[in-house]
């Protein structure tokens, strides 16, 4: 399968959203990726479902809900009105996971989970089969812009080699610190769905960047 594109909202200017959106629709990229932060499950706060109504109105592409927030059953069916094409809560986050993953499924949505660089893929051997998609995050979530833990790599074939196993059309993405240098490394991992913040909307040409980040071949 070719790889996806996510360009994540977080790094777009948020006086001119709408222009990002327009940007990113005439793009080859593939979804949107909107991270959602509470201040609690990470240290920073972003935005929610004005955010999402905006992005909705604009956005001809799906968009990729990333919750960072503690407890997410609370918010499943707000995000899923809102637009979600697909959903990811975080391993760390949810004590009844598997609940949590029927639960956004029955809301029509994508069903994803994400794991800190410090949780070990194994830990999803139980869950894998229910997944639609798992998120690697490769920097701590909550700060766009941050420097990739190369570690990452190792995780991704641990995934991919679960996925193998118990799910053979997981998609597997990749969040933090992407960029043109390390996405052919990322995809030859097993990533297929790479998140781009930073290294998009910082671009001399975002639409370029996409494109290129889009081109990459193994
Ligand atoms: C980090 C977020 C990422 C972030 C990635 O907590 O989950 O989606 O936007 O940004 P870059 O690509 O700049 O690392
Ligand atoms: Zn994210």
């Amino acid at each position: 399968m070719n790889h996806l594109i996510a360009p994540s909202i977080l790094a777009a200017d948020f006086a001119n959203l709408q222009r990002d959106v327009e940007m990113m629709n005439n793009s080859t990229a593939d979804w949107m990726h909107f991270d959602v932060m509470d201040g609690m499950f990470v240290p920073n706060i972003s935005f929610g479902f004005p955010v999402l109504k905006a992005v909705k109105q604009y956005a001809t592409k799906p968009i990729d809900v990333h919750l960072m927030i503690v407890d997410p059953d609370r918010y499943l069916k707000a995000f899923a009105d809102g637009g979600a094409y697909s959903i990811t809560v975080h391993y760390e986050a949810c004590p009844h996971l598997h609940r949590t993953v029927q639960a956004i499924k029955e809301l029509g949505c994508k069903a994803a989970v994400a794991i800190n660089p410090h949780t070990p893929a194994l830990l999803l051997k139980d869950i894998i089969a229910d997944l639609d998609m798992v998120l690697v995050m490769s920097v701590n979530p909550g700060f766009g812009a941050q420097k990739f833990i190369p570690h990452s790599y190792t995780k991704i074939a641990e995934v991919r080699a679960l996925a193998n196993e118990f799910n053979p059309n997981l998609l597997i993405e990749v969040d933090g610190g992407v960029d043109i240098g390390n996405a052919a490394k990322l995809i030859a991992a097993g990533a297929n769905v790479l998140v781009a913040g930073n290294s998009v909307f910082s671009a001399q040409n975002p639409t370029e960047t996409i494109a290129a980040l889009k081109n990459v071949t193994i």
